[in-house]
């Protein structure tokens, strides 16, 4: 299936033996040339703070709608075991809508079917959640639970969703319901929006007092509570959902249900998956600048081992799902699952794709007629990228991606690995080529060297650029100097004008034991709240990574640093990937 270009044939020989002498020469040169807009080193000596990575787990909606109960999900729990899906780093069981029928005690609190939740212990009651959360965890797996951010669940309003459950929702028991989800033990709450879209809710209003509320539980209970807003992309939640609960990780749904609408009368696991709806969420799901930090684009559950998708469907949608670093909750009944599709969803380096540290999404970074898409994103070891050479077209065609287009440097040789096929390709010359099947797609891991970074100083920005913001001591940072932002303190960077969406270095200080937030708001775009998790007593100083997508019309490029409260961190510097 891999060709590798003549021009790659020709080279590769004299390259390997040349590589490491010439990438010497290379980086000696750059690391003499003092550019206007770079100081100190060539690169960040921060240490890189890992970003919370999206969750990894099983949910029962896909396979199991409202006919979820314990028996079920104990079944699902012990073959996320026995698959070997949990040794991979798969976590969550969640549990979706149908775990219950809307009843509530004189004083509000949630009251279940104690068939449904009967006791699984001597010494449990029946009807109490805190049971299959305890299973679940004696399992060494984390709890997921579902409601609605309004007065009833999608099961009231869906004409074909079966017997209508009617107050299913937490609207006006926010607080009480968090805190119950909290003491059960669940460590995952997925929040929906049929209510509230009946209602004519303001999601990004009502997301943000849910927010709250689950912070408050987290607060008396000492547990943390995972919150994953599922209001389908409506009113866009990129631009209000990434760190709505204030230093939350949080993930946000960016589009419509990717299995088709259930039928009443039709049995449980009987729901059909259509690669076309694969593509679909895929495309909607995709917003890079709003990906960082531990907040994470959801495109929905996977299908992946569901009835109607191919071997090489499944193969496909995985890697679409891992190169957009998206939640891999898999929809599929576990119980059923093949060989080859437990191969598929336990592949350890496309798994690690996903769950990267540096937490940013994929940008296309070339397609160079129409449907041969070259797909990209930075990962957390210096010069590693993934790469996925998409073929949406129905014959088989070469696809190429160049080192430049992905910030490495295209004088150096790059190694190759196809993650599908576990197999080093050896080393190219700034490009690779890959005949890629019709409907399919080639998943690789490219080692180069990466491009040297063009460095900002906030100190520099800080004399021309910004707003009652004043530089302080740091001992560990290259100028001695970082600027602190907050209250009304903004710090606005100003630098040549991007061209193409770029991966943005952000160096800081956060001295205090707990992350903080600032908003970074580009060219007067809408701003996202960007997490700088501690950084060390002493000062030290740490390096987190966001995707910036500047106004093309713009003479320069603006990034302004803000925070309405006290508490926010220090700027040293920012850094744009792949510029020189
Ligand atoms: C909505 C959500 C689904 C699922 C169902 C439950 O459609 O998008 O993921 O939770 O509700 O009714």
């Amino acid at each position: 299936m891999i060709s590798q270009s003549i021009k790659a044939k020709m080279l590769k020989r004299f390259l390997l033996s040349t590589a490491a002498t010439a990438a010497l020469f290379v980086g000696f040169l750059f690391l003499n040339s003092e550019s206007h807009r770079a100081f100190g080193a060539a690169t960040s000596h921060a240490k890189s703070i890992p970003a919370t990575p999206p969750p990894m787990g099983w949910s029962s909606w896909n396979s199991f709608s409202n006919t979820i109960n314990s028996e079920i999900v104990v079944q699902q729990t012990n073959a996320m075991v026995s698959s070997g899906m949990k040794n991979v780093g798969y976590q969550y069981i969640n549990i979706d809508e149908g775990w219950w029928l809307g009843q509530r005690d004189p004083d509000g609190n949630i009251i279940v079917d104690s068939k449904q939740w009967p006791a699984l212990k001597p010494g449990e009651h029946a009807g109490e959640m805190s049971n299959i959360v305890r299973f679940i965890h004696a399992a060494g797996l984390k709890a997921g639970i579902y409601t609605d951010a309004g007065e009833s669940g999608c099961s009231f309003y869906g004409p074909d969703l079966g017997p209508p459950m009617p107050h299913t929702g937490s609207e006006g028991h926010y607080d009480q319901d968090f805190l119950q989800f909290a003491r059960w033990g669940f460590d995952y709450v997925k929040v929906d929006w049929c209510g509230g879209d009946h209602e004519n809710l303001d999601p990004a209003v009502q997301y943000a007092a849910i927010a709250g509320a689950i912070r408050r539980a987290e607060k008396l209970t000492g547990h943390r509570l995972y919150f994953s807003i599922c209001n389908w992309g409506n009113k866009s939640p990129w631009t209000w959902a990434p760190g709505i609960g204030g230093v939350e990780a949080d993930i946000w749904r960016t589009s419509g249900d990717i299995v088709d609408p259930i039928v009443a009368s039709a049995p449980p696991n009987s729901r059909h998956a259509t690669i076309k709806a694969v593509f679909d969420n895929f495309d909607r799901g995709i917003h890079p600048a709003a990906q960082h930090t531990g907040f994470y684009n959801d495109p929905d559950m996977m299908m992946v081992g569901m009835p109607g998708l191919s071997g090489v469907e499944n193969r496909l949608h995985m890697s679409l799902w891992a190169i957009s670093g998206a939640p891999l909750i898999v929809g599929a009944d576990l119980t059923k699952l093949t060989k080859t599709t437990r191969e598929i969803l336990t592949n350890p380096d496309v798994i690690a794709v996903d769950q990267d540290s540096l937490g940013v999404q994929a940008i296309k970074v070339a397609e160079p007629q129409p449907g041969l898409q070259v797909w990209a994103r930075p990962l957390a070891t210096q010069g590693a990228h993934a790469v996925l050479l998409l073929n949406r077209t129905s014959a088989a065609a070469e696809i190429t991606v160049s080192w430049s287009a992905i910030g490495l440097d295209p004088s150096s040789p790059g190694s190759v690995k196809d993650l599908w096929a576990a197999k080093d390709l050896g080393f190219f010359s700034s490009a690779f080529t890959a005949t890629v099947p019709a409907n399919d797609a080639v998943f690789a891991v490219i080692h180069g060297t990466d491009l040297r970074p063009a460095r900002y100083a906030a100190v520099s920005a800080l004399d021309q650029h910004s707003e009652g913001a004043k530089p302080e001591a740091c001992r560990q940072c290259s100028r001695g100097r970082a600027v602190a932002v907050g209250g009304q303190k903004s710090l606005t960077f100003k630098i040549p004008p991007l061209t193409k969406p770029a991966f943005v270095q952000i160096d800081y200080i956060n001295r205090t034991s707990h992350p903080l937030s600032a908003q970074l708001k580009v060219d007067g775009q809408l701003p996202t709240n960007v997490l700088f998790p501690p950084t060390g007593g002493a000062g030290e100083v740490g390096v987190i990574t966001v995707e910036i997508e500047s106004n093309a019309t713009v003479s320069r490029c603006e990034l302004t640093f803000s925070y309405e409260g006290a508490a926010s961190p220090s700027i040293e510097s920012i850094s744009v990937l792949g510029a020189h």
